[in-house]
This record gives C-alpha cells, structure tokens and sequence, in this order.
C-alpha cells in the first residue's frame, strides 16, 4: 500500500508540509503522489488551503492478518493485492506456479474484474470484497456437482449473518436482494475435472459501495441494505467459515445433503421465468432443483431438467 494513503486513511486533515517530512519528499512530489492516488484508485481527496489534504472519507484497507485471525479455518493462505486484473486471473497464474493450496486471493480493486460470459464486474478501489479461492479437487465430477449453488449458499448465510437478512439466491449462482444483485460468483476450472483438477471460487460482494455509474443492472450493496458501514475483514473472515462448513460437507456427503436448504433460499421458487440458453428462450415455471443442483421446469405441463454454465434466468414480467 502506497505510504502516503496509509497516512491519509484515518480521513484527517495533513499539511503538504508534514506528509512531505513523514515520507521524506518535497512539498510538490506530495502533490503529485496525490493527484496520482485520485487518478489510480478513484480516491476523493479534500484539499484546503491552511488545512492541508483529507480524503473525503477515512478507508479500512483489508489486513491478511486480521481475516485470518478472525476465521475459524486456519489453513488458507492469506494474499491481499492493492490493485490486481482479477483475483481469478492472479489465481489462475498461482496455480501454474505451483503455489502452495488452498490459497486465498484478495484485492483491493480489480482492473479488469470479470463476471459471467465475458462481462466485467465493476471493482472500486476499497469498496467491495474481490475474494478468489483455490482449491484442489481430486474427488472427479461428484465433488463438482453443485459447486457453484453452494458456493451461493455460502455466501448468501455470510450476508445474512452480517445486517443483510432479506439476502437470498437466483439459480444458479447469484445473491440478491429482492431483484437486485448484492453478489456474483464465477468458478473457473484447470485440469481435468475427471481426475485431479484445481478450481477458482471466484466471489464478489458489493458492501460499502454507495453508487456507481458502471453497473447497469439492478443491484445493492451491505450498506444500502443495513444503513451501516461494514467491516469488510470481518466478512471475509465470515464468508470463510461459511465456505469452509458448505464445503465440507458437500466433499463429504454430496450435493443431495444441500439440495433443500438451497431451495428454501430459492427466491424464484414458483416463478414463472423464462431461461435463455444462448439464441434461444424456454418459458416455464420453477419446481426446483434436483440432487445435482440442475434446475427443474414445468414446462408445458412437463418437468424439464436444465443444467450448464452458460444458462441464466429472467422473470418474465421482467422488461429485460
Ligand atoms: P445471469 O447470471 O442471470 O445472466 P446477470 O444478468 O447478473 O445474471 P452476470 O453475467 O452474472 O449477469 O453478471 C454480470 C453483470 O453484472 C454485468 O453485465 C453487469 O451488469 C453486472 N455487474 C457488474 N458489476 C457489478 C457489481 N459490482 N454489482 C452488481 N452487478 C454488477
Ligand atoms: C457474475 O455474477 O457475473 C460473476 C461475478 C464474479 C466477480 C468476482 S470478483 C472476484 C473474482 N474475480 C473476478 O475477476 N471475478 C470474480
């Protein structure tokens, strides 16, 4: 972390003249160090004359050491990056490197974080949670069946616990709140999935974040929801106990032993929606999801079973 925003963050006034002493530079290099932070990492930053300079609110950075404290689970790696492309993608290269596993990927923002299908996910400096975990798997497709909808859960059970009680889950993988998206998720897998493969839980939170002009759908953040401004180490440490427990029991009992908890959390249960499959729309109704956590429609009065990573569903009042 850049020296000078480590002095700002406690969102004080400091004179040009003190921070210049502090990081032994002159005046101007203050200066420009400063216009180069607002620039970087999107920071507002309060410049008074006789005062001296203030961000526009003090920031709690994430502290590796801190998460790992406060989680039960003890035997992740801890990595906290200031600005990264994608915590999947930093991820992704740990693996090729041979980096020791599970291993725990964060950053501040993300350059070009990405979602579903090619789509970016909109990362600010300080705002959010950009979380990627590594694991490895070498239970074959069973310990991949489902992955991704407990991955969910997890999460939605972290956001509830944390002033978000209204949290809950859209097949497959997105948390909302009513209709509006508080959490994404993207797995992304190397190997083979048959036999030894490592897969990337990639997860992003919107929690302080207030406004944005980027994201152009409906979504939410921890704070819009609870009023409060949220700790997101504490989260962290949440949503790892939350993984750690869904994992494992998932690794040892299956998808099956979570299929009804996810489906109480299911806000779509009953809907009617329509499912877009690359070109082409089926509209049905939502009955649920079976052992393997595909989806099932009533389809013209038939149970259809729909399962696949490039699927997503729409209400179909939706204007969408
Ligand atoms: P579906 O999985 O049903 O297609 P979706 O419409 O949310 O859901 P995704 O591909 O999962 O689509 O998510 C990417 C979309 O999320 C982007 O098109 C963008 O509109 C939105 N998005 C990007 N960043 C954020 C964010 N921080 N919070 C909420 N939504 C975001
Ligand atoms: C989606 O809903 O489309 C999935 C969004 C996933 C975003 C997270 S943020 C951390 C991780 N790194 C990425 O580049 N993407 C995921």
């Amino acid at each position: 972390m850049s020296a000078l925003l480590e002095l700002l963050k406690d969102g004080r006034f400091h004179s040009g003249q003190a921070l210049g002493e502090i990081l032994g530079i002159s005046r101007s290099a203050v200066w420009k160090q400063l216009q180069l932070l607002e620039a970087d990492l999107g920071l507002v930053i309060h410049k008074v004359r006789g005062r001296g300079y203030q961000l526009a609110a003090p920031i709690a950075l994430l502290d590796a050491a801190e998460i790992a404290r406060q989680s039960s689970e003890k035997t992740w790696l801890i990595q906290v990056h200031d600005s990264i492309d994608s915590t999947n993608a930093e991820a992704l290269r740990s693996v090729e490197r041979g980096s020791s596993i599970p291993l725990l990927v964060l950053a501040e923002r993300q350059t070009s974080g990405r979602g579903r299908r090619g789509r970016k996910w909109t990362s600010p400096f300080a705002e959010n949670i950009y979380y990627s975990l590594v694991l490895r798997i070498d239970g074959g497709m069973r310990q991949l069946e489902g992955l991704s909808l407990v991955v969910g859960l997890s999460v939605m059970r972290a956001l509830r616990e944390s002033g978000v009680p209204g949290a809950g889950l859209k097949w497959p993988n997105d948390v909302l709140v009513a209709q509006k998206k508080i959490a994404g998720i993207l797995l992304e897998l190397v190997g083979d999935p048959a036999d030894v493969c490592h897969v990337v839980l990639g997860i992003g939170i919107n929690v302080n974040m207030q406004t944005s002009e980027e994201v152009d759908q409906a979504w939410t953040s921890v704070r819009l929801e609870s009023g409060k401004s949220v700790d997101r180490n504490q989260l962290i440490a949440r949503l790892n106990d939350c993984l750690a427990f869904y994992l494992e029991r998932h690794r040892l009992q299956g998808f099956s032993a979570i299929q009804k908890e996810w489906e109480e959390s299911h806000l779509w249960q009953g809907c009617a929606v329509s499912l877009i499959a690359g070109a082409s729309n089926i509209d049905g109704v939502v009955l649920g999801i079976d052992h393997r956590g595909a989806l099932r429609l009533s389809v013209d009065g038939e149970e259809k079973v729909y399962s696949g990573g490039e699927l997503s569903l729409r209400l179909r009042n939706d204007p969408e």
